[in-house]
């Protein structure tokens, strides 16, 4: 599937357009399946859609039906600075009417492996089968400066057969130990959604979008939906590189 790519003036607009996405994936999938399935990603770029979200688009979601997801985790306890569950329930969760039952953290707190393996159950809770995982209905992705997308890093395995795995990883001063889903799962999504801002991302997007095929390098290549929507969001300064 070719990725959709929009091109907004700054994080404002990305992340309202990111939150309309949501509002209308919820919608549909509510309508279709009762439940809407979200994998949330980790770091600054989706801080202000979670606020948006929390705020403006608060009464337009039918929170009571949805289900919450990370994609990746640092593997700190969720109090912790760096844990990106800790950040979604100050930000978002905590702000809108959502069962404590709808969320699904990973646990960070278990160490990597453990808590891969615990979240792989998780994921098997909610799995549609054959697969031992879900159809999310909409995923959320970053795009790190060293082209690592939830924490598939540059020379991790490109072949993954679990859905979640733990990773040892090297990037600027983030706790090192985490927990990712694998693209397995990823690329069985009904939609995944990049965002991307800043200048600092603009070449390390124009290699993912218009380089070379190279997963082993650029990870967030490894994210391509079977039959999904892969949509990416960025700002004009990420963009000023591409094509
Ligand atoms: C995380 C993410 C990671 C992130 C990128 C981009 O929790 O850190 O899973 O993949 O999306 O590193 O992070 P920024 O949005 O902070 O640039």
């Amino acid at each position: 599937m070719k990725p959709e790519i929009h091109i907004f003036k700054d994080v404002e607009e990305l992340s309202r357009a990111a939150a309309v996405l949501l509002r209308e994936q919820a919608a549909q999938a509510i309508a279709e399946r009762n439940q809407f399935l979200v994998a949330l990603n980790g770091g600054n770029t989706p801080l202000r859609l979670f606020q948006l979200l929390a705020e403006d688009f608060r009464d337009e979601v039918d929170w009571s039906r949805v289900y919450v997801f990370w994609g990746d985790e640092r593997c700190v306890p969720p109090e912790a600075a760096g844990s990106s569950y800790g950040q979604a329930r100050d930000v978002l969760l905590s702000h809108v009417p959502i069962p404590d039952e709808n969320i699904h953290r990973i646990r960070g707190e278990l160490g990597p492996a453990e808590a891969a393996k615990d979240y792989a159950r998780t994921l098997k809770a909610f799995a549609s089968p054959p697969l031992a995982w879900p159809y999310f209905d909409l995923v959320y992705l970053g795009l790190g400066e060293d082209g690592h997308t939830a924490s598939l890093f540059p020379g991790s395995a490109v072949k993954a057969f679990d859905p979640a795995i733990p990773v040892t990883a090297h990037y600027q001063d983030r706790p090192a130990e985490r927990v990712t889903l694998t693209p397995i799962v990823f690329n069985s999504a009904r939609m995944v959604v990049f965002m991307a801002a800043g200048e600092k991302k603009a070449f390390t997007l124009a290699e993912v979008l218009d380089g070379e095929y190279k997963p082993q390098l650029s990870p967030a290549q490894r994210i391509q939906p079977v039959e999904g929507r892969l949509i990416w969001i960025v700002d004009e300064a990420a963009a000023g590189r591409l094509r």
